[in-house]
């Protein structure tokens, strides 16, 4: 192995620095929520302790994998590909417009701003099938957006994020494309390769162990944000992809999969809208 490439321990101590740069939306959580909270997964893991009948060994080899997991700084890249789902589908039941999907472990902001008419920032010979997306940004009542931002990040050619795998240069296939008078944008990249969780960390361990498969389909990650709307956080996937149908992530939906058609110099085109919800008053 060369030191550029990207490794699972690369890929999730960035997961975790990124994570801890970046400022979120935590709770002020009163005593009572975190007892109902915590009591409640510590009901369900002594329910499967009790139902599988968890032996001693089986216990403290679960407690090497967590250490690991901790170690790698693997948590962003375990929580988001396994229990995030289920925190988005909660969202999903107050949230109207665009449906959304989980942010994932790659999110880095601040990057370049792109008018509506723009390429994402990629290398000259970035590998891929050119990819053009354009569409508009409404309101529920159908009132374009102008001046919408689209934070678009996504995997290159070879399944790779910019600013999780060192051979890639920074802002590589990132970009803030903010929408015309019209709310309309068109933006040119490439279509990304499917994702596959790092199989040399200990997420990936897991995964090989019990059987199953590393894969998320190809998509795009979007965070779509307009004044005095509701940020939407979500990913477009493409038809007839492969893992489309079994996402390790859990994180496609049918509203969200794009039906690209190529043109004749071969490059896809695909058309996506996207609809925000006003602010709560
Ligand atoms: C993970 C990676 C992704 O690209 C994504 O969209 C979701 C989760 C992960 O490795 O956890
Ligand atoms: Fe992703």
């Amino acid at each position: 192995m060369t030191t550029a490439s990207p490794t699972a321990a690369g890929s999730g101590a960035s997961a975790t620095q990124a994570f801890r740069a970046t400022r979120h939306d935590t709770a002020a959580v009163t005593a009572e929520r975190i007892s109902d909270v915590v009591s409640a997964v510590l009901a369900g893991v002594h329910n499967a302790i009790r139902e599988k009948k968890l032996t001693y060994p089986e216990f403290q080899a679960a407690k090497q994998w967590l250490i690991e997991v901790g170690e790698g700084g693997e948590w962003p890249l375990f929580l988001d590909v396994f229990v995030e789902h289920e925190v988005e589908h909660v969202a999903a039941e107050t949230q109207s417009g665009t449906k959304g999907s989980i942010l994932g472990p790659y999110y880095l902001p601040d990057q370049v701003r792109l008018p509506s008419v723009a390429t994402l920032p990629m290398r000259s010979d970035e590998k891929g099938t050119p990819l053009v997306l354009s569409g508009q940004v409404r309101d529920t009542e159908g009132k374009p957006l102008a001046g919408a931002e689209l934070d678009l990040w996504q995997a290159d050619g070879d399944g790779y994020y910019s600013g999780f795998a060192p051979h890639l240069p920074d802002g590589n296939l990132r970009g803030v494309i903010v929408t015309d008078d019209e709310g309309r944008f068109t933006v040119t990249t490439i279509r990304p390769a499917p994702y596959q969780i790092p199989t040399d960390g200990p997420t990936g361990k897991l995964i090989e162990a019990a059987g199953w498969h590393p894969w998320r389909p190809a998509h795009l990650h979007l965070l779509v944000r307009a004044p005095g709307h509701r940020k939407i956080t979500t990913q477009l996937y493409f038809q007839g992809g492969d893992w489309l149908d079994s996402d390790v992530a859990q994180a496609t939906k049918p509203e969200l999969v794009l039906n690209p058609q190529p043109g004749d110099d071969g490059t896809l085109h695909a058309e996506y809208d996207f609809v925000l919800e006003r602010d709560a008053a």
